[in-house]
């Protein structure tokens, strides 16, 4: 899968360059990795904390798919890395739908998809992930500091960066294979099996950009998520609750 490999001591953000690149023809696999990162992005134009020690790398696909489609790649890499921690540091990680990867609901990683599309079809697609391999508590800014962990803060040594790398891509390549041969289904059935939130009492803000515009607090009970990679929801009041992007709070 991997065509192309860029690496850099720093970087604004891998995703950037990736995108650049992406604009610029770079072919499907093309794998953009920084030590650290200077102007490191999260969702919503949120900054990401990417100093030495983490794991920042941004992958550059041209799928073949409708755009509806690409949230289920943004899952597909969530289960990817938290498959590869589980084997690579033996801890139980989980995933807070949509991209966050986490240790006892605190955030470790998180997967960033943007896309260049129009309504049929994909030009290309850059997936950035940010993993806290080997940073300390003490590294992150205060205001950080109750919400994050890092995998040398859970297993107490350090990890390498590179076999950690290996392993996530295998395991995405592996599932982009059976995505784009047998579908997305069997993808997500362990993607079910990994969300923290499922059965759980929620506080969800819906993405601006979702389909019933709503960006607005909706509280209830996460029942699935859907073969469009979308959470149900039972809210408090009202009907089933279908929500295809958004940031949750387990209550
Ligand atoms: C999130 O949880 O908000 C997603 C975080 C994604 C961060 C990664 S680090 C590598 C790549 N480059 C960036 O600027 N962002 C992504």
């Amino acid at each position: 899968m991997i065509k192309d490999i860029h690496y850099f001591e720093e970087l604004s953000s891998t995703q950037d360059y990736a995108i650049n690149l992406a604009k610029n023809g770079a072919v499907e696999g093309t794998l953009i990795i920084a030590k650290r990162q200077t102007k490191g992005r999260g969702r919503k134009t949120k900054s990401w904390f990417s100093p030495d020690g983490g794991l920042w790398f941004s992958l550059v696909l041209r799928p073949k798919i409708l755009p509806l489609y690409i949230p289920k790649l943004n899952l597909c890499m969530s289960l990817a890395v938290i498959q590869a921690v589980k084997e690579i540091a033996g801890i139980n990680v989980s995933l807070k739908w949509p991209n966050d990867v986490c240790f006892s609901e605190r955030k470790l990683g998180g997967v960033l998809v943007e896309m260049e599309a129009n309504r049929d079809s994909v030009q290309f697609v850059v997936i950035g992930i940010g993993l806290n391999t080997n940073l300390k508590l003490g590294d992150f800014p205060l205001a950080l500091r109750q919400k994050v962990t890092s995998l040398q803060n859970e297993i107490g040594s350090p990890i390498d960066n590179f076999i950690i790398l290996e392993k996530i891509l295998e395991n995405y390549e592996r599932m982009y294979a059976t995505f784009k041969r047998d579908g997305f289904l069997p993808i997500l059935k362990d993607i079910r099996k990994n969300c923290s939130l499922l059965g759980k009492r929620v506080r969800i803000i819906e993405d601006e950009d979702s389909e019933s515009k709503g960006n607005r607090a909706i509280e209830g009970y996460a029942l699935d998520i859907d073969e469009d990679g979308a959470l149900l929801i039972r809210p408090d009041s009202g009907n089933l609750k279908k929500i295809f992007s958004g940031y949750v709070e387990i209550l």
